[in-house]
């Protein structure tokens, strides 16, 4: 998704001004064009060079020089960037944006240029609590720059609050989240479950499987990245919550169900990538149940089946993870849930299923076999299944107004 995209990274005086510099070195990672500008106070933290170096191009440090020696301007910056980000960004770049100073090769940029700008404040907490900086983050946002909001913690300059410089895969997050706006999936809601449900027996002990979430986690990141609203509600996983999605925490596949019910109102497509538990505890003990007891039987009753019984003008799309007959099975779940799609995934496959990073799956709909995939990552995995959400929408709106088919262009 940064793959070829031109950002163009501002840099001002601040004590995370360091961070940039990983910053910088995983945009170019991820396939992005890095151009830097530095502010001169920036210079006081980090040179240009540690930025030359990463991104393998001149960083403009001032204006006049760096039109006469590098033969680009502020404009040229400014309409080959697919976005601007300034981070970290300082009160002082802050007020000079909200007021429209353009004195220095950022400020011209910013103000030159029609991609998005994002900046991802950072100083210590009383300044951007401070009205004056408040007020600023608030005319930026009315004039459609994107403010990513600090992170709380330990501060440099000592004491905790909000200011931090949030990590560099959450800055990222919220780019990818910017430049997708205008997505195959703009305007859409999308709710995503993920993980595996724990189902407690005792005050310590639950039952689980080994769901690791990370598919889940893929779809909510990828339909993010193509404009959609994602809500993810995610039973315990131990991988981090991808930024810029609304996440719902969970335990038991009796509080997923809830959650599911209240998020799909407004929503276009309910992903049930979750392995719910089928079998929860009749009764769960109050205290911890001592070894002593020798055996123990437990007696186990169903779960609710939340695919099977939520139906509503959204789009339902299941997972079915099986060790044996993997399409009759998957088949008999479409019709038995009314599912508009199926992930068939052979769990006993190598490198699929639970747990890894890959994942080999075939997409089947009411008409049978969409597409039968090789191993790919869960990236992946999940762009092709929201090909498949895609195009499932199109085909719903184009039912629900028969007439607009038939309508010559
Ligand atoms: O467990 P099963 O193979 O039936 O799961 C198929 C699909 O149904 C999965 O998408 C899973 O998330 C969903 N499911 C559910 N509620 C359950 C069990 C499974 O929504 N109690």
């Amino acid at each position: 998704m940064l793959n070829k995209k031109t950002i163009i990274l501002g840099v001002t005086g601040g004590i995370a001004a360091y961070k940039a510099a990983d910053l910088a070195s995983k945009l170019i990672q991820s396939g992005a064009s890095v151009r830097v500008i530095m502010t001169r106070n920036a210079q006081e933290f980090i040179t240009p060079l540690t930025f030359e170096a990463i991104t393998s191009s001149a960083v403009v440090t001032d204006m006049f020089q760096t039109a006469a020696e590098h033969r680009i301007n502020h404009i040229a910056l400014a309409e080959i960037a697919d976005a601007v980000l300034i981070a970290p960004a300082t009160a002082d770049i802050m007020a000079k944006l909200a007021t429209g100073i353009a004195d220095d090769m950022l400020t011209t940029t910013v103000l030159a240029t029609r991609a998005p700008v994002i900046l991802a404040p950072s100083m210590h907490t009383q300044m951007y609590q401070n009205p004056v900086t408040q007020e600023n983050e608030s005319r930026l946002k009315a004039r459609g720059f994107y403010i990513i909001p600090p992170a709380t913690g330990r501060l440099a300059s000592g004491g905790y609050g909000p200011g931090r410089l949030p990590d560099t895969e959450v800055i990222i997050g919220h780019l990818k989240a910017v430049l997708g706006r205008s997505g195959d999936l703009a305007g859409m809601n999308i709710i995503v479950t993920a993980g595996g449900t724990q189902e407690p027996i005792d005050p310590v002990r639950v039952i689980t499987n080994r769901s690791s979430g990370k598919m889940g986690y893929a779809i909510a990141e990828a339909a993010r990245d193509r404009g959609a609203r994602v809500t993810l509600i995610s039973a315990p996983v131990s991988i981090p919550a991808p930024p810029v999605v609304d996440i719902i925490r969970v335990e038991t596949a009796v509080q997923m169900k809830e959650a599911v019910q209240r998020a799909v109102s407004g929503a276009d497509a309910l992903i049930m990538a979750a392995a719910v538990a089928d079998f929860q505890a009749r009764d769960i003990a109050e205290n911890k149940i001592k070894k002593e007891k020798g055996n123990l039987t437990l007696e186990l009753t169903g779960t609710p089946d939340i695919l099977a019984e939520l139906n509503g003008d959204f789009l339902k799309i299941g997972f079915a993870a099986e060790s044996q007959d993997l399409l009759e099975n998957a088949q008999r779940k479409l019709i038995a849930k009314k599912l508009d799609l199926i992930v068939a995934n052979n769990i006993t496959e190598e490198n699929s299923g639970f747990g890894s990073d890959t994942n080999k799956v075939t997409l089947i709909d009411k008409n049978g076999v969409v597409q039968n995939l090789p191993l790919l990552s869960k990236r992946e995995v999940a762009d092709r299944i929201l090909d498949q959400v895609v195009r499932l929408l199109n085909l719903k709106k184009s039912n629900n107004n028969p007439a607009q088919k038939n309508t010559p262009a």
